[in-house]
């Protein structure tokens, strides 16, 4: 990351200070700029009602910053919830998962009446799949090898992550898919066996996205 992304990242975690207001339940997704928001948040001492976390780290986070939080089995609703991504295009349609929590993203993405995405510029393209080409999928282990098989089907090329997922599932990395029809990309992902969530969000669009360049924070219309 270079300073100008780590800049833009602290400009937006200030900005989504602002956001919180009149929200009863927060959601917190993962990865570098919502840590960011969550050192704002400890630092502005405001105490937030409840608190959702989409991982383990961001839970960790959370607790050792003073912040109670919880995840998110006993909720089904989420009045805001701030995230991260690795790419957004025009429409909003997001790729994330760099940091394999995509699961826990996207379950809170789904129970969101609003859902924020804060991202750096350099990650604004205009087809997905432009600066960050790969889509992380959740596997239950039994299914790793059938769902690599799958994936290569589809013109991909599947990578093992050494590491497992927060609920203990295979993340497998997956490169040199098509991205033409992203909705029908991640429905065909979606309808194999064995997958559990993939990191392409395009039924889970964020309703607002926020970028920054490091001098200032923009909010995007969709076009
Ligand atoms: C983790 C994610 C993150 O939101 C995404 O990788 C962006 O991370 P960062 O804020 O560190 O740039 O999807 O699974």
């Amino acid at each position: 990351m270079t300073d100008q992304q780590d800049l833009a990242k602290t400009m937006l975690a200030e900005h989504a200070l602002s956001l919180l207001e009149g929200h009863r339940v927060i959601g917190l997704g993962a990865g570098s700029t919502v840590m960011k928001v969550i050192d704002a948040i400890a630092a502005s001492k405001r105490v937030l009602p409840t608190v959702i976390v989409a991982s383990l780290a961001t839970l960790d986070r959370c607790r050792s910053s003073g912040i109670e939080a919880e995840l998110m089995q006993s909720v089904s609703h989420i009045d805001l919830y701030i995230d991260g991504a690795d790419e957004v295009d025009s429409s909003f349609c997001c790729i994330k998962g760099k940091g394999g929590a995509m699961t826990g993203e996207k379950l809170c993405a789904e129970m969101a009446a609003e859902f924020i995405v804060l991202v750096d510029q350099t990650k604004l393209v205009q087809s997905l799949g432009s600066h960050w080409p790969v889509i992380a999928i959740e596997v239950v282990p039994w299914a790793r090898s059938s769902v690599g098989r799958a994936i290569v089907k589809l013109g991909g090329k599947p990578a093992l992550r050494a590491e497992k997922s927060d609920m203990g599932n295979e993340i497998i990395d997956c490169h040199g898919l098509d991205f033409a029809a992203p909705y029908t990309l991640s429905d065909r992902l979606n309808q194999i066996t064995g997958v559990v969530a993939h990191g392409l969000f395009v039924h889970e669009k964020p309703t607002q996205v926020f970028s920054s360049d490091g001098n200032t924070v923009k909010a995007l219309t969709i076009e």
